[in-house]
């Protein structure tokens, strides 16, 4: 038995790459929560189909955010790595879950408006719309005390919670109620082309990505936008564009802000910009090369998998059992 608190974190396989957005925000924090924590992460490909896609697509990209969470420093062997979609007890208790709760309270989850907006609510799937009760299930069923997430994902938290809170209320203590635990976002990466949104996949001009070739990450950051100042100093609102690669610079090196800066006295942003390169190179080539090297293998990856599914559902199942018992449901 081990003492540690538990968290779960989940991320969608919707890119064929992560990007260093994602590692800094979060599959850093992930790989330090291994030495203060019972960790449990998965790709949750099941959130992945909320919206069209395509099926081979989807599998190469579930194999591939896989191999990248190893490849990062995630460790099997501590941590409980797996495939939502291989561990059935999550859909399981999402269907409990939506039954306890509100039509309306789902109503309000603004990501659902956000995204629905798109196709229109006619066109949006039903999936989309329990898509944060099936989350839910995610963190319930491991009993999870904590859960790294970004900002985006607070209200499907609270949500957790009071899922959690009701049907502790309606049949007897059974989940964790989970706490946020909001990364916070000391390393905010932005577009490098467009420095005031956020880096995203879906802006591929200004993303790096960890598995995209280095000549081709390096030329992004050679022509991140900057300003028609030549001064290299710290000014997130003023300066967008120098203050995010200064910022990543000091995220990847863990160097201080101002002895970065310094360093730049009398000196130019094409220094900036090659120097910010090289340590990004640094920091993604292995990680690109690890990935590669376990994509090279699916026989291993599927046992790892395996691995990691067998790990989760030795606990989700606990849970599943005891909330079968308490909502009513005859054991087989
Ligand atoms: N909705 C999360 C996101 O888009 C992904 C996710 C699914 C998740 N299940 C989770 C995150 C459980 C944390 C815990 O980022």
């Amino acid at each position: 038995m081990t003492a540690r608190p538990r968290v779960l974190s989940g991320i969608q396989p919707t890119a064929d790459s992560f990007h260093i957005g994602n590692y800094l925000g979060a599959l850093r924090e992930w790989v330090r929560m291994q030495e203060t924590h019972d960790c449990f992460y998965c790709v949750v490909d099941q959130h992945a189909i909320t919206t069209e896609h395509d099926p081979g697509v989807l599998r190469e990209r579930t194999f591939t955010s896989f191999a990248q969470l190893l490849a990062v420093g995630l460790d099997p062997e501590r941590s409980t790595i797996f495939v939502q979609s291989q561990v059935p007890e999550h859909s399981q208790l999402a269907w409990v879950l939506e039954c306890q709760t509100g039509f309306g309270e789902a109503s309000r989850m603004t990501q659902f408006k956000d995204k629905s907006v798109k196709g229109g609510a006619e066109r949006s799937s039903v999936g989309l719309f329990t898509y944060p009760i099936l989350q839910a299930a995610d963190i319930l069923i491991y009993q999870a005390n904590a859960v790294p997430v970004g900002e985006d994902q607070r209200q499907h938290l609270e949500l957790t919670r009071d899922l959690a809170q009701r049907f502790n209320g309606t049949f007897g203590q059974t989940f964790t109620v989970p706490e946020p635990m909001i990364i916070k976002e000391t390393a905010k990466v932005v577009d490098l082309q467009e420095p005031s949104a956020k880096m995203s996949k879906s802006a591929p001009g200004g993303c790096v990505f960890l598995l995209d070739d280095d000549s081709v990450s390096r030329k992004k950051i050679k022509s991140a936008v900057t300003d028609s100042e030549r001064e290299i100093r710290f000014d997130p609102v003023g300066k967008a564009g120098v203050a995010n690669l200064l910022t990543m610079q000091q995220a990847l090196t863990g160097r201080g802000m101002a002895d970065i800066v310094a360093s730049y006295e009398g000196r130019g942003y094409g220094d900036l910009k090659s120097e910010t390169a090289d340590i990004v190179m640094d920091v993604i080539a292995p990680i690109r090369a690890r990935t590669r090297e376990l994509l090279a293998d699916r026989a291993e990856l599927l046992r790892l998998m395996a691995l990691g599914a067998d790990r989760a559902r030795a606990t989700a199942s606990i849970t599943l059992r005891d909330v079968y018992e308490k909502v009513g449901f005859i054991p087989v």
